[in-house]
């Protein structure tokens, strides 16, 4: 896929793997706007891409914005996609952790995982894919995590909020299929930024020992997988070998109902008249 002049959104663009995947996105030449809360980040970030861009008629854009809040999430998409900048790919990079055990974690830390992970994920999704779905094409990629098919100690707050991304990923694929919006669903192991140091400092000793010696990869590796997952149109993206592993052993049968379900939706729309997919 030629990602050259192609308008890309990604929210948590200001640091760790959302970061790294924006670079990859300016260095191949696309239009890159960022969404996060921080301003010193996101300045940080825009620095960066200045000092990668490929092609002076490059345009990048970053918007302060708490994407758990409805109301700012709107005036963040409506901002980046002003002047025609009806966004190709959307990535849905912000998210948060806090590791615990499930006697301790206050119902505010599972309110705000679920807010920010889950509907922080929603709401860019809820604004953009009918701009998609109106020209039939597009990319949608969320981040779940290993924790989000796998439950891990210690993660009762984060994994609820995870598999509901994966759970939302799942429909939302078949729902927008037809009209030719690729969903994609990345479930990346431990991966080293600021997520990951925080969620040490926190972390119960059993979910240290779960993660025992598996390798941590590096946000570029999700990165490449992420940009490698959209162009083959892969709509399970799982970085690393051992994770992958993981995902056959737990879900490997899943690809049939997905097979099956397209199958059932594409035959429904034949009989309304209406065309099985657009792509
Ligand atoms: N690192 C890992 O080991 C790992 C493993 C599996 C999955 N993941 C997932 O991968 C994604 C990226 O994680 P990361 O490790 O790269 O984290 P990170 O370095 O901490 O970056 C998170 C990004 O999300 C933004 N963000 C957080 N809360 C937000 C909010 N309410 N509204 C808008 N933006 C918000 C942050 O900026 P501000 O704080 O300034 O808003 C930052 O740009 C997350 O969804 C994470 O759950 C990470």
């Amino acid at each position: 896929m030629d990602f050259h002049g192609k308008n890309v959104i990604v929210t948590g663009g200001s640091s760790g793997i959302g970061k790294a995947t924006a670079r990859m996105l300016v260095q191949r030449g696309a239009n890159v706007a960022i969404i996060a809360r921080r301003q010193a980040l996101l300045d940080a970030a825009l620095a960066e891409f200045e000092a990668e861009r490929v092609d002076s008629a490059q345009i990048f854009q970053a918007h302060s914005a708490d994407l758990s809040d409805w109301e700012q999430a709107q005036a963040a998409i409506a901002a980046v996609t002003v002047e025609g900048h009806t966004p190709d790919i959307l990535i849905n990079a912000a998210g948060i952790a806090h590791p615990g055990y499930f006697e301790e974690l206050p119902i505010e830390v599972f309110r705000r995982t679920m807010d920010v992970d889950f509907f922080g994920t929603l709401y860019p999704t809820k604004l953009v894919a009918p701009m998609m779905m109106a020209r039939h094409s597009g990319h949608i990629v969320n981040f779940s995590s290993v924790a989000g098919f796998l439950g891990v100690f210690g993660y009762t707050a984060y994994g609820a909020a995870k598999f509901a991304v994966r759970g939302f990923s799942d429909v939302l694929r078949s729902e927008l299929k037809p009209y030719g919006v690729h969903v994609h669903v990345v479930f990346p192991p431990d991966t080293d930024t600021p997520q990951l140091h925080e969620e040490n400092k926190i972390k119960p000793p059993e979910t240290r020992e779960i993660a025992g010696n598996a390798r941590v990869l590096q946000p570029e590796d999700v990165a490449q997988a992420v940009i490698r997952g959209i162009e083959r149109h892969k709509y399970i993206i799982i970085p690393g070998f051992e994770s992958k592993l993981y995902f056959l052993l737990t879900n490997g049968i899943i690809a049939f109902s997905r097979w099956y379900f397209d199958r059932v939706i594409a035959s429904s729309r034949k009989k309304r008249g209406l065309p099985p997919a657009y792509k």
